[in-house]
């Protein structure tokens, strides 16, 4: 395999980066979420905040095989959001991003070669969030403006 140019390793910094940024948002949106009572929200956030952790393990293996140093600074603090509409704009926000950064980079490192291999496949899993949050916002607008049921909730009884 030939070897990375400085050019794909400052991708893979500024990948890994945006991963760090991705999970710190996706953990605290979930206890955000918690706080709020949306506990669907919560779990997403959790399950989307180990998801970002394995790409940005992906991103931290290629970037140590490559013999560049991986120390590269402080993840950005990206926004987290205090209502539900918040958090999923910050969280579409980020995976329009990662979308494309990742497209960016796979076009930089040339498609086929292993680490645009790497990209085109990370970035494809950022859309598949990004299809995700659009659906789920758009379901939350819906009910916000009653063109849908909303979840359903007990009856209340007499006591
Ligand atoms: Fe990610």
């Amino acid at each position: 395999m030939s070897r990375p140019t400085p050019l794909a390793i400052s991708w893979l910094k500024r990948a890994l980066r945006h991963e760090f940024g991705a999970v710190h948002q996706a953990l605290l949106q979930s206890a955000v979420a918690e706080r709020l009572g949306d506990s669907d929200l919560a779990e997403e956030r959790a399950t989307q905040a180990a998801e970002e952790l394995h790409h940005a393990r992906r991103f931290a293996v290629a970037l140590a095989a490559t013999g560049a140093g991986i120390d590269d600074g402080p993840p950005p603090g990206l926004p987290i959001g205090q209502t539900v509409p918040e958090i999923l704009q910050a969280a579409l926000a980020t995976e329009e991003r990662a979308v494309k950064l990742y497209r960016e980079a796979a076009r930089a490192c040339a498609p086929a070669a292993p680490l645009g291999v790497l990209f085109t496949e990370i970035g494809g899993e950022e859309l598949a969030h990004l299809e995700e949050l659009t659906r789920r916002l758009g379901r939350y607008s819906a009910f916000r403006h009653g063109t849908t049921r909303g979840p359903s909730r007990p009856i209340p009884t007499r006591s």
